[in-house]
């Protein structure tokens, strides 16, 4: 026995709410849609999991951030869906795919089909021991992915106040994490792999100023090393942390954030992948015409850069999944899929955007003691990619358009002396 849909989605987080809004949008009809996920509530926006949901006073909770809450549009509250006729299936995981009948079958023995699938089952966090250490299980050590670990994440914050953290990563949920829990009067101690934090995006200047910042609110950093083991109590209980480099670190609590793998394990051996994700094309669809996927899971063609990228940032997911929908619904209307990638993050007071590619040479502009700065990427003589901290919304504006344009340098002297006047005049 089981249900049969139109169109399915693969996945309840923030690319299938972008999804569901836009095959409203476009005219979907009762019946037609279901969006099956393995957590218990309708998409939200994920970003808040690591920000207002982890603040001590007044924090933010659902349904307060269900999407588009954070594209400033409309709140998508299981209401909404019932009222547009779309099944939402939740707390349910898929546990196989059939490609051939076109079916999913849930755990709970339902088969349920499809004549368009969107995959858009995001990604899960690396657990420690993919890494051969052991104890990531204790009860005060934290991951941070989805609801269920952000509450976890909130209920052992509240019982070790005033104790110490230590935050495993220095990538973006280490470096919020970190700063949430000094907002909840938690000291930090953040010890990771590379010389610099956010290795991935920033320049070691860029990364020298957050480090900088957060050592003025307390935050301590170890580098250069990672962590080999734990020292639980008969309770169960992480009491400290020891270090290849020898040290060894109290603990009330960990959090880690090593990274991400996409969701792929039901598609392998059925869809191309490439990059870590399932590869599709600038209509989103997959090596099979019948399933498209987007959001963190997916391989897309970024038309700028001639290249194929899996991005892991929210605006991508909700714009792939937008595109996905507008290609299904009007195929002969819809384009290829052509994106600036964008990605920011805020911490404290502090807050950053970043639009396009961090490859090439960096040219740092503006005031490095002040609260407004940046810098541009030049790769084989152009601007392919601009961070700014501290802008107005104008200046955002105005280095995703420079950077969009993709211009040609040639002094780069000139650049570093005109800094954000030149995407200001772009
Ligand atoms: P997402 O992970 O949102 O959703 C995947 C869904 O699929 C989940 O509901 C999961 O349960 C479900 N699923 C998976 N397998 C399944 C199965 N077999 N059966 C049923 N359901 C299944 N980005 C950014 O640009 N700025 C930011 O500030 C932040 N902040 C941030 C904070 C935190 C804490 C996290 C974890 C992530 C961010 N991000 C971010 C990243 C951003 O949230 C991320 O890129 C999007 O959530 C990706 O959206 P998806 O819909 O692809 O996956
Ligand atoms: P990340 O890739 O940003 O950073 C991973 C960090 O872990 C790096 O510093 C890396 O060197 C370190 N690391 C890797 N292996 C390690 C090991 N064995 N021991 C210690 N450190 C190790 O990943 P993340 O911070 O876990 O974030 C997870 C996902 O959530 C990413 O997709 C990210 O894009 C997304 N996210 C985005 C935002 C944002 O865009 N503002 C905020 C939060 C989360």
């Amino acid at each position: 026995m089981g249900r049969a849909f139109v169109y399915v989605i693969l996945g309840g987080g923030v690319a299938a709410g972008y999804a569901a809004q836009e095959f409203v949008k476009r005219g979907v009809s009762h019946g037609e849609l279901c969006i099956i996920s393995g957590e218990p509530v309708a998409p939200y926006e994920r970003p808040a999991l690591s920000k207002g949901f982890l603040l001590p006073e007044d924090p933010a909770r659902l349904p307060s951030f269900h999407c588009c809450v954070g594209s400033n549009e409309e709140r998508l509250t299981p209401k909404w869906y019932k009222e547009h006729g779309i099944e939402l299936i939740l707390g349910t995981r898929v546990k196989s795919v059939d490609m051939r009948r076109k079916t999913l079958l849930t755990v709970t023995g339902e088969t349920i089909s499809y004549k368009i699938l969107i995959v858009a089952t995001g990604a899960r966090a690396l657990k420690l021991e993919e890494f051969g250490v052991t104890g990531s299980d204790a009860e005060n050590v934290c991951y941070l992915r989805d609801l269920a670990d952000a509450t976890r994440l909130v209920s052992v914050m509240q019982s070790c106040m005033d104790g110490n953290a230590v935050v495993i990563g220095g990538g973006y949920i280490g470096m919020e994490c970190a700063a949430s829990l000094v907002i909840n009067k938690i000291n930090v101690t953040m010890v990771f792999p590379e010389a610099h934090c956010m290795g991935r995006l920033f320049s070691p200047r860029i990364a020298s100023y957050y480090e900088e910042f957060y050592k003025s609110k307390g935050v301590k950093f170890i580098k250069g090393t990672v962590l080999t083991s734990f020292d639980l109590n008969s309770d169960g209980k992480v009491t400290a942390v020891s270090l290849r480099d020898g040290s060894k670190l109290p603990a009330d609590m960990v959090v880690i954030g090593i990274g991400i793998r996409a969701n792929t394990s039901l598609f392998e051996g059925q869809l191309t992948l490439e990059k870590g994700g399932i590869k599709v094309n600038g209509k989103m669809q997959s090596s099979n015409a019948s399933v498209y996927a987007v959001g963190d899971v997916a391989a897309f063609p970024v038309k700028m850069f001639a290249e194929t990228r899996r991005l892991e940032h929210v605006d991508s997911a909700r714009k792939t999944a937008r595109h996905a929908v507008a290609a299904i619904m009007e195929p002969e209307k819809a384009g290829e899929f052509d994106y600036l990638p964008f990605f920011y993050s805020r911490v404290f007071t502090l807050s950053w955007q970043f639009y396009g590619d961090n490859a090439g040479e960096v040219i740092h502009f503006g005031d490095f003691s002040g609260k407004t700065f940046g810098a541009y990427w030049i790769n084989k003589g152009h601007l392919v990619g601009s961070f700014l901290e501290g802008g107005t919304k104008e200046q955002y504006e105005a280095i995703a358009k420079a950077t969009r344009l993709k211009p040609a340098i040639e002094d780069l002297v000139e650049l570093e002396r005109q800094g954000l006047g030149f995407a200001l005049t772009a």
